[in-house]
């Protein structure tokens, strides 16, 4: 266990968070300095900075463009799937963001309002993103992976004043057309925004203005010739910056409220000292401005520290092959990346040897950071034996915003053991709890947790709903936020994160929820009921596999094509990124006696690990029917 600079901040961040907070909120510009630095007047509710005004767009833009940063580039945009490069330097990104902000106020978006972003990997969206901060706006970004059903419950929860789209995403095997999806969106939700703003993307122009709607449809060409430049709009510390919806368990997904101040003091202290990211570095992060990656590291982390980060509109193997990465550092001169650990063994599949490494230079290359899902050893191992750098991972989720457990870089770096994120990070007191809040002694497993509060830019609570954040996150154990993690610390503090205690599922790094499979399973009128489990695989970590019963009178024949249609039914509903390939059809699913489906006994005997069988199982006779078709191949 580390005695230097990691344990003094640790430790002091716990015990005076006023002042290691209060510290760190000085890398930060205020328009009006915080009163206070925590405020928990309202347990379990608790606030930073209150008091403080500020603006996360001035943070992230104008004062580096003052400070003389202007001519540095902001972000390079790199897309091998249209054959495009692009560099926005810091100035012109602001000229950028300013205008745009002008174009939405010119639509009636004020303070508070709330925007839906449903693009791409390209600088609109960045755009889109900082633009809202301007004006005080709300932004709440859609992956363009999730199909209408999964947009409509997004756009219903945050009720858009206007929503942002890109005509068409490009996927290496199609291009997606983006505005059938929102329309179809649009057409399931109740609420209905004033105006669509369409990007228009040459590899499919999508036809805007001819239907008939009851909000206005825009060109973001045209909108922006017209628009006027618009200041930065100061905001309360504890102002929402954006909602980021994340899967629960159930269909319906859960909005992450981010704040504008903890959320930039945290941000900027984490590039520093987990990250080793200083201004003026360059930094890229593999994943999708849709997911809080993208949010965090792609976006506001590196802009509010004055760094480089490159937009990168590709994937890690395919476009063209599993050199891609190692091009883009190359290229850029990149000084740390960052990934999920599913693009490392995608890599590793088609280029075990790392050969496609040799023909770049990756000497400006110092980390390599993994996360998003767990990071097995044998992919640590590789990626640290081909690339010769320190491969660090890092536990974190969208809630929180930036890494609960990390091997902080920049403060301390410590040794790395494999298939563990190190440790703690300053602001998170993490503990393991068992039965009754427990806890567990080093070695043992239990439910990962964090005593309140959390430190500055976690979730502050839930769009619109405190009782379900209170519910969710806050009630399993008096004073202490679940995570939803299992895991265990071992003799040196170390934390091991070994999986989602609840249904939650991770497929190649992007959460999924069991629920909302489901939901899309059981419109299809065959279907009688349901289950989905996350079952173990190679390349994506997890997959989800379905269990069927069909209604009563449902030919057992047409079983197949019943199947055929499940599939295609969650890639119309939930997207395809699902990855739903195995859909069985059963008699019967094991139930308790209350009714509960034993989706985690299920998912143990598809994983071939030793089964736990309530007591209260209905009848034992399903799990032994089901055993043949849930054991894991050979
Ligand atoms: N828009 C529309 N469709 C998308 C999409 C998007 N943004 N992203 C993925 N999809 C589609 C894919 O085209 C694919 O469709 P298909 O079934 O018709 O082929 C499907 O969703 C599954 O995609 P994916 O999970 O990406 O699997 P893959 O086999 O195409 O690629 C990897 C595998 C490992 C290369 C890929 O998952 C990857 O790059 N993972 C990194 C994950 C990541 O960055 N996560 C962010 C969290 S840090
Ligand atoms: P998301 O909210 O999409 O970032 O997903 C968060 C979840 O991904 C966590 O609750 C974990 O289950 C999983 N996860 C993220 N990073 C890691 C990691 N480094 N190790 C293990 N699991 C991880």
């Amino acid at each position: 266990m580390s005695t230097g600079a990691y344990s003094a901040a640790y430790q002091r961040s716990l015990q005076d968070p006023d002042g290691f907070w209060g510290e760190a909120a000085r890398a930060v510009e205020w328009s009006t300095p915080p009163a206070r630095v925590l405020d928990s007047d309202r347990p379990p509710f608790h606030r930073w900075f209150a008091g403080g005004r500020l603006n996360t767009c001035f943070n992230a833009l104008d004062r580096h463009v003052r400070d003389g940063r202007g001519d540095q580039p902001a972000i390079h945009y790199d897309s091998p799937v249209t054959g495009t490069r692009r560099t926005l330097t810091y100035a012109g990104l602001l000229e950028e963001v300013a205008t745009f902000a002008g174009a939405l106020a010119s639509l009636g978006v004020g303070k508070g309002d709330r925007v839906v972003v449903y693009m791409p990997m390209v600088p609109e969206a960045v755009v889109a993103m900082l633009a809202c901060a301007r004006i005080g706006a709300v932004h709440s970004v859609v992956f363009g992976g999730f199909a209408p059903a999964e947009l409509a419950a997004r756009i219903e929860d945050a009720r858009p004043v206007v929503v942002l789209a890109a005509s068409c995403g490009i996927e290496p095997s199609r291009v997606v057309e983006y505005k059938p999806l929102l329309d179809a969106a649009l057409d399931r939700s109740s609420h209905k925004p004033q105006a669509v703003v369409v990007l228009q993307r040459e590899q499919a122009r999508a036809a805007v203005g001819e239907r008939d709607t009851d909000w206005e449809e825009l060109d973001w060409a045209e909108l922006v010739s017209d628009a006027e430049p618009a200041d930065c709009v100061d905001v309360e510390a504890t102002d929402p910056l954006y909602i980021l919806y994340t899967s629960g368990t159930t269909g319906r997904p859960k909005g992450i409220v981010r704040d504008n101040g903890g959320h930039a003091v945290a941000l900027r202290w984490s590039m520093t000292n987990v990250f080793g990211i200083d201004p003026g570095d360059t930094w890229f992060t593999a994943s999708d401005v849709g997911w809080v990656v993208g949010h965090s590291y792609i976006v506001y982390a590196p802009l509010l520290t004055g760094a480089t980060s490159v937009l990168y509109e590709g994937k890690p193997v395919g476009t063209p092959d599993a050199g891609a990465f190692w091009r883009v550092v190359s290229d850029y001169g990149v000084k740390a990346m960052f990934t999920a650990p599913t693009a490392y063994r995608a890599i590793k599949r088609d280029d075990p040897e790392g050969a496609l490494m040799a023909g770049y230079d990756l000497s400006t290359l110092e980390t390599v950071f993994l996360a998003g899902e767990r990071l097995d050893p044998d992919t640590w191992e590789w990626a640290t034996l081909r690339l010769g750098v320190p491969v660090v991972d890092n536990w974190w989720q969208t809630e929180t915003g930036w890494p609960i457990a990390a091997n902080l870089r920049g403060l301390e770096p410590m040794p790395i053991k494999p298939g563990s994120p190190t440790v703690p990070v300053p602001g998170y007191a993490v503990e393991v709890l068992g039965e009754a809040g427990r806890p567990m002694p080093a070695g043992e497993e239990g439910a990962i947790c964090i005593r309140l509060p959390l430190p500055p830019g976690t979730l502050p609570t839930l769009w619109g709903d405190d009782d379900r954040y209170v519910a969710g996150y806050l009630s399993a154990f008096d004073g202490y936020y679940l995570t939803g993690d299992g895991g265990f610390l071992d003799e040196d503090g170390y934390l091991f994160v070994m999986g989602r205690t609840d249904d939650v599922l991770n497929v190649a790094g992007h959460r999924l929820s069991t629920g909302s499979i489901e939901a899309a399973l059981a419109g299809h009128p065959a279907v009688a009921e349901c289950a989905v489990i996350g079952v173990h695989d190679e390349l994506k970590g997890q997959v989800p596999r379905a269990l069927v019963v069909l209604k009563a009178g449902v030919d057992r024949g047409s079983a197949d094509a019943v199947a055929a249609e499940l599939r295609q039914r969650v890639r119309d509903e939930v997207g395809a990124i699902a990855s739903l390939q195995r859909v069985d059809v059963v008699a019967a699913l094991p139930k308790t006696r209350s009714g509960k489906i034993l989706r985690k006994t299920m998912r143990e005997m598809a994983d071939g690990l030793p089964a736990k069988v309530p007591g209260t199982i209905e009848d034992a006779s399903v799990l032994e029917t089901l055993a043949p078709v849930l054991a894991p191949p050979p």
